[in-house]
């Protein structure tokens, strides 16, 4: 697989340019194609097989695909399927050297957007891969508030789940856990009934920390709005997250290099669940790193998580907002943290946002209105 020099558009922030990937076998085509888009507004990838370019799909957010079915090595109608079961966000336009119109019309019925006769001009490829970037985007708009209104309907739902079972459970397990403690307290290291004590407190740890997710998901979310300084923030934050995984090597960044920087309190949560997450993410990778960036750009703060973890896949990006959405192991995870985060941020009236790519990591992005 080749690729069209990188540029990075801001130092340490994602590459914005629309992917592009190529699949065909001629390496002519090939060529042509990388070289009409301009470099600065386009990225282009080319493959010479349907298996390299449908690990492309998997691995990075792919804008368009051009695509000859005649020099692929795949029916057109299967490696189509194929595409939006892997990256239902891609736009397909079919490259055909005959022009025929009985197959241009089986491409589109199997879901391709276009099809573009060979020879094409320049002209002629700008036109379509705009279009193309126009429905993309229409459909991007329609999905997302279909996504907005399903989240809505299930937070609705929690959120009465919350405020009932929650607060009833909230008191109790307090109270079984302070006697826990109190007994291991009472016990002598090394007793067989203080370690069944310890495995006991483990659960109920964990439960309580469930327990305060839903709640904090209910309608109420009380949210800190008063200014804090945000590098000792993120400070806190690691700290925090570091205590729970004390073996971990990862090496964490923070660089806040304007001090004046300010944000709501209630951040905190957002921060702690973003870190935690990367951590996760990165697991025991050698090098693993998490690196923490901000910047003050008019009267927004972005605050970058960049992380060399595993990278979410296409077909989870637009599952992982959603509340109970989880990869973790039963036990390791809930689902809530990143529902909880968008939730917290948009109360602020901000947004939070990310880039990932497989294997190599993802970046979120939170802004929100700089504090004074
Ligand atoms: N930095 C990241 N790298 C890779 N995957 C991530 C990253 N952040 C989140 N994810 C994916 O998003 C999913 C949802 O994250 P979220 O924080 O909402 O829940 P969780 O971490 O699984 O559970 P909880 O936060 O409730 O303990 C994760 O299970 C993981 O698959
Ligand atoms: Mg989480």
């Amino acid at each position: 697989m080749t690729e069209s020099s990188a540029i990075p558009i801001r130092p340490g922030v994602a590459d914005e340019r629309v992917r592009i990937l190529v699949l065909d076998h001629d390496a002519e085509t090939r060529e042509a194609l990388a070289e009409i888009f301009p470099n600065d507004r386009f990225r282009v990838t080319c493959a010479e097989t349907s298996a390299a370019a449908s690990d492309a799909l998997e691995r990075f957010p792919v804008a368009l695909l051009l695509v000859d079915f005649a020099q692929a090595d795949l029916e057109a109608d299967r490696f189509l399927r194929e595409i939006s079961r892997l990256s239902p966000d891609t736009v397909v336009v079919a490259l055909t050297g005959r022009g025929s119109v009985k197959e241009a019309v089986e491409y589109m019925r199997d879901g391709a957007y276009d099809v573009v006769t060979k020879p094409f001009g320049t002209d002629d490829m700008a036109r379509v891969v705009e279009k193309a970037m126009k429905h993309q985007a229409v459909c991007r708009h329609n999905e997302e508030l279909k996504r907005k209104l399903a989240t809505s309907e299930k937070l609705a739902v929690i959120g009465r789940l919350a405020s009932g079972v929650a607060h009833e459970l909230n008191s109790p397990l307090d109270g079984v856990l302070r006697f826990v403690n109190l007994s291991i307290d009472k016990l002598p290291e090394g007793d067989s009934v203080r370690e069944y004590l310890v495995e006991a407190k483990t659960g109920l740890v964990r439960m309580a920390d469930i327990v305060r997710s839903l709640l904090r998901f209910s309608r109420n979310l009380v949210v800190e709005n008063e200014p804090k300084a945000l590098h000792p923030m993120l400070v806190d934050a690691a700290a925090q997250v570091r205590h729970a995984n004390a073996s971990s090597k990862i090496v964490v960044d923070i660089s806040v290099p304007d001090e004046t920087l300010a944000v709501p309190a209630g951040l905190i949560q957002v921060f702690t669940n973003l870190i935690k997450n990367a951590l996760d993410a990165i697991g025991d990778r050698p090098d693993g790193r998490l690196r923490i960036e901000a910047e003050g750009i008019d009267d927004v703060v972005e605050i970058r998580f960049v992380d060399n973890g595993c990278g979410i896949p296409e077909k989870d990006r637009r599952k992982i907002f959603e509340p109970f959405f989880t990869t973790k192991d039963v036990g390791k995870g809930t689902g809530l943290g990143l529902a909880i985060c968008a939730r917290i941020v948009e109360k602020f009236n901000g947004a939070i946002d990310l880039s990932s790519e497989v294997d190599r990591g993802t970046t979120f992005f939170v802004r929100v209105p700089r504090k004074r």
